[in-house]
């Protein structure tokens, strides 16, 4: 595989969005799926973060029990899934930082399979980030940096994190990063309070020395908020902002990533989001995600991965239910005001697609 191949792979799930080429179209077709190609482990739910965008605080959130994966189960899911998939995800919801075995996790992932790239997402604001990271930073094939905006506005998004701490670690973690195998961006949620700032990350990131930056809607599938909130992506001060952002990514050689804001001459169904087909989220529990957008265990009974095997629960009838709504060019209950699925937005808007 070529390097630039190689790092398309993993810019495709770096941003846990995929343009539907890595999963073909007959196994879309299907109802039963075959051995996922991607997968992503929680190895906690547990965060220092409080951050005003995620599923982790929400009133549902706050039902959620909180945990650490146990090494022994994570080890009977890479055991048998290392030599098939393409790309392993160490993250959910929480910081996978906090995990106490996170070094030995890495390691063990690569002992089995060398060539199985690693994704990791963090939001790179622990006080002891570098000690963490140092001994298997060049294990980690992909790592996603959380950054909803610069300075206060970084601060005041990401609740109880230090931008100044922030920010050295993330010059530590470009400095011991020169390897071009090795790829790292941003990734910012947009929203009304932020979006003026997403120039300013890109231009921070040219600064940095990183290339590749995500910004992306808040989905608000897991979220209190109604379908209104999604109104922002469509006005005429968003559209500006994200020029803007495009202009200076573009003179700074920066890939910027904007394609999942819902657009109405781009509607997307369900039938098209890959995390009904692949690119599973199995909790620190056990319990299967509906998709890492939706990760509440009560939501969506499939079963659990450590007692019934991952296959078992990627194919329950819960899942070819909601597989048979999408293939039917309709919007599963479950994804109903995801930001993947825009004909679901836009019909509940009022916006005239195409
Ligand atoms: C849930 S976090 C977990 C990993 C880590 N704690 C972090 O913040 O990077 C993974 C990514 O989801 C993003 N995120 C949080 N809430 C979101 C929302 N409502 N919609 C879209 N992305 C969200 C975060 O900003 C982060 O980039
Ligand atoms: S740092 Fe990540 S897991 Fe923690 S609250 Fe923020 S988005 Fe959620």
């Amino acid at each position: 595989m070529s390097v630039k191949s190689f790092l398309n792979l993993c810019f495709k799930y770096i941003f846990r969005h995929d343009n539907g080429e890595s999963i073909s179209e007959t196994n879309r077709k299907k109802l039963k799926v075959p051995i996922p190609t991607v997968l992503s482990m929680e190895l906690t739910n547990h965060c220092q973060l409080k951050c005003v965008t995620c599923p982790l605080h929400t009133p549902a959130g706050a039902r959620m029990i909180k945990g650490f994966m146990a090494f022994e189960e994570f080890k009977v899911v890479v055991n048998q899934f290392a030599g098939t998939l393409t790309s392993l995800g160490l993250s959910g919801l929480g910081e996978s930082l906090l995990h106490p075995d996170f070094q030995k996790m890495v390691t063990y992932i690569k002992a089995r399979n060398n060539n199985l790239t690693i994704f990791l997402a963090t939001n790179a604001d622990l006080p002891k980030f570098r000690q963490i990271l140092e001994p298997v930073i060049d294990k980690i094939d992909s790592i996603m940096i959380s950054i909803d905006g610069v300075g206060d506005v970084f601060e005041s998004v990401r609740l109880n994190s230090k931008y100044e701490r922030f920010i050295e670690n993330v010059e530590w973690l470009i400095a011991k990063r020169a390897s071009e195998m090795q790829s790292t961006s941003f990734n910012m949620v947009v929203s009304a309070e932020n979006q003026s700032q997403m120039k300013d990350v890109v231009l921070l990131a040219a600064r940095l020395g990183i290339k590749y930056v995500g910004v992306n809607p808040m989905n608000l599938v897991c979220r209190e908020e109604n379908y209104e909130s999604y109104n922002i992506y469509l006005t005429a001060e968003f559209a500006e902002h994200l020029k803007d952002a495009r202009l200076e990514a573009a003179e700074n050689g920066i890939t910027l990533s904007a394609d999942y804001f819902p657009d109405p001459l781009k509607p997307r169904i369900a039938s098209d989001c890959v995390f009904l087909w692949d690119a599973f989220q199995i909790n620190w529990d056990g319990s299967l995600a509906y998709c890492c957008a939706k990760p509440y265990p009560w939501v969506f009974e499939s079963g659990n991965v450590f007692k019934s095997g991952l296959m078992k629960c990627v194919n329950s009838s819960t899942f070819i239910k909601a597989r048979k709504v999408a293939l039917k060019g309709a919007t599963p209950p479950l994804c109903g005001k995801c930001s993947l699925v825009s004909t679901d937005i836009f019909d509940r808007l009022e916006v005239g697609q195409g």
